[in-house]
């Protein structure tokens, strides 16, 4: 098994700005979707946070139990000078893998994308141990395979069925209407839940 991009991978990235997946503000869809959910004491996940738009919003909605985690110190640093407010308690620096915790939310944004392909069953294994029964997994997923070597890594909506339904109900999986322009048309939303 090949390795996980490391953290002076990542971090790199941002020092050089080379950072193509960061759309500068919350999605769309996601934004929706926090918008409908009417518990602020939801316990939210932001991994792969980079920049944590999302975590930002969902502070300033009100779900003042939002946590974001992300393997390079770069930009949780970034997202501490932008976002003072945000407990500083409730930003990670550590590998998803290494996490432990227990989540009613977990919001996917081009993370999954990010890790090479064989660790997907790692990562659905353990965004099930992240998440309480009943909880969720939501986000965004590329609906396409990339011509150049990853990240990002892509998939399409046999691959992530076939992933996902071992150990998740499928709530919704179904192409996205309301993705960024670049990413219109290669873009999957989905809700996941944990039983009960
Ligand atoms: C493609 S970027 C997406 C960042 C952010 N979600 C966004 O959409 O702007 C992937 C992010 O995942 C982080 N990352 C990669 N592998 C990780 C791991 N094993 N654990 C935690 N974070 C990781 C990277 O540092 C990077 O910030």
């Amino acid at each position: 098994m090949s390795n996980i991009l490391s953290e002076d991978y990542w971090t790199s990235r941002y020092q050089q700005n080379s950072i193509g997946w960061d759309v500068g503000e919350i999605t769309e869809p996601i934004k929706q979707y926090l918008d409908q959910i009417e518990n602020f004491r939801l316990k939210i996940l932001v991994p792969g946070a980079g920049n944590g738009y999302e975590a930002q919003y969902a502070l300033k909605k009100g779900f003042l139990n939002t946590y974001i985690l992300d393997i390079s110190f770069f930009p949780l640093q970034n997202f501490h000078f932008t976002n003072p407010d945000f407990p500083r308690s409730q930003i990670h620096h550590i590998d998803f893998f290494d996490h432990s915790g227990q989540y009613d939310l977990i919001i996917e944004q081009t993370f999954l994308c990010a890790l090479p392909p064989e660790f997907r069953p790692q990562y659905v294994k353990k965004m099930k141990s992240l998440i309480k029964p009943g909880g969720k997994l939501v986000g965004l997923l590329f609906n396409r395979h990339f011509q150049n070597p990853g990240p990002p890594f892509g998939g399409e909506f046999g691959e992530y069925k076939n992933l996902f339904e071992k150990e998740f109900h499928i709530l919704k999986m179904e192409e996205c209407y309301n993705s960024i322009p670049a990413r219109q048309g290669h873009e999957l939303f989905f809700i996941l839940q944990k039983s009960q």
